[in-house]
């Protein structure tokens, strides 16, 4: 793809979603319209062409990936190599940055150099990207942002990924139903946050935090496990020493933590789960989760969808065919739980199914 082409494209794009007044991550409802099918709902204006690499020209992308701490972000980069792949007419450079921002931006200033046309950034933090996005603006790559966002700037084409406030709030607001149907009276949470300063991290910990706030629970402690299995134990290893006897939710931010938290309450004698006296709450609901969700180890579960790529390809489809791709694309996502006592929560006004996990469930999963 010729790069003055692409730098036209990208600038329309831009002037026209501005001039569409398209809203910010913050601006964006709950219930924004999910993404269950790539192609033409990404898409206004551009032809029919296939893939962009139908005219025989290799697309190169460079991929600025936050790093490899969970089962998610393993789902997340095959689902970029498979997607950008040779086969299908891509030369994926890949950067694992290892979740170390100033890696990340020298990964996408690598990527400028090397000319590529379409950068991919999942950013590990939320801030900090004006400059670079500028200079990528500069050199007429457009940018698509994946899974976590920008929050001060919008120099990039389109975002793909899910509503963590959203998923923050729905496990609140499962929380209070199921106290309820369980009759529990006090709700005493220690949270084993992920990562400092990516939106992920920011948006549950606001969600949760607002129904806690609502309901009066009290949130005992809140301290950051970085996605990691290992963080996660880690945390609450310290949180079994210092609140013995004081808690009776674990809430953590994504599957991995759950595993280490798990292996520390065992360690501790804290019994956790369906049959436990504490109840644990993890997002991700990647294949493993669920499995310990089955067994009711985890009670609930809040899905966060890593399968982007096939979505943002169609945005290079969209931009490739001279189209305006959608300025925000977000996951279809599920909430799962072990037991079958609610069938659905209000989010946001909003009624949403609650899935009792099966094996047909984990099988399907990623
Ligand atoms: O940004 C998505 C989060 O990052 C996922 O919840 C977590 O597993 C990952 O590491």
């Amino acid at each position: 793809m010729k790069r003055k082409l692409i730098g036209l494209l990208l600038c329309v794009a831009m002037t026209a979603t501005l001039l569409a007044g398209c809203g910010s991550k913050e601006e964006a409802p709950a219930d924004a319209p999910a993404a269950e099918a790539p192609a033409e709902t990404l898409a206004e204006g551009g032809d029919d062409a296939d893939a962009p690499a139908a005219s025989g020209d290799v697309i190169t992308i460079g991929f600025a990936q936050v790093g490899h701490e969970s089962d998610w972000r393993t789902a997340s980069t095959k689902s970029c190599q498979d997607v950008f792949s040779e086969a299908n007419g891509y030369d994926l450079q890949f950067v694992d940055c290892d979740n170390d921002s100033a890696v990340q931006l020298e990964a996408v200033r690598g990527f400028i150099e090397q000319d590529v046309d379409y950068i991919i950034i999942d950013p590990i933090v939320a801030t900090g990207w004006d400059t670079v996005l500028t200079e990528c603006e500069d050199a007429g790559i457009p940018v698509i942002v994946i899974d976590r966002t920008i929050d001060d700037s919008d120099k990039y084409v389109s975002w793909v990924g899910s509503n963590f406030k959203t998923e923050g709030l729905a496990a609140g607001e499962w929380l209070k139903a199921y106290a309820e149907a369980k009759g529990i009276k006090e709700i005493n949470a220690l949270v084993i946050e992920g990562s400092t300063g990516a939106s992920a991290t920011i948006g549950r910990t606001e969600g949760f935090k607002e129904i806690a706030d609502r309901e009066g629970w009290t949130i005992v402690d809140s301290q950051s496990g970085d996605f990691t299995q290992d963080g996660g134990a880690e945390v609450m290893e310290s949180y079994c020493k210092s609140y013995e006897g004081k808690f009776n939710v674990v809430v953590c931010q994504n599957d991995n933590e759950a595993f280490g938290a798990m292996d520390a309450m065992k360690q501790a004698g804290v019994s956790y789960g369906v049959n436990g006296d504490v109840i644990l709450i993890s997002f991700d609901a990647c294949t493993a989760g669920l499995e310990f969700v089955k067994s009711g180890d985890i009670n609930a579960d809040f899905e966060c969808n890593p399968l982007a790529a096939p979505f943002v390809e169609e945005v290079i489809k969209t931009l490739a065919n001279g189209g305006t791709p959608e300025k925000e694309v977000y996951m279809e996502e599920h909430w799962f739980v072990n037991e079958d006592i609610l069938s659905s929560i209000e989010v946001n006004g909003e009624t949403q199914n609650l899935t009792v996990v099966t094996d047909d469930i984990i099988a399907a999963q990623y």
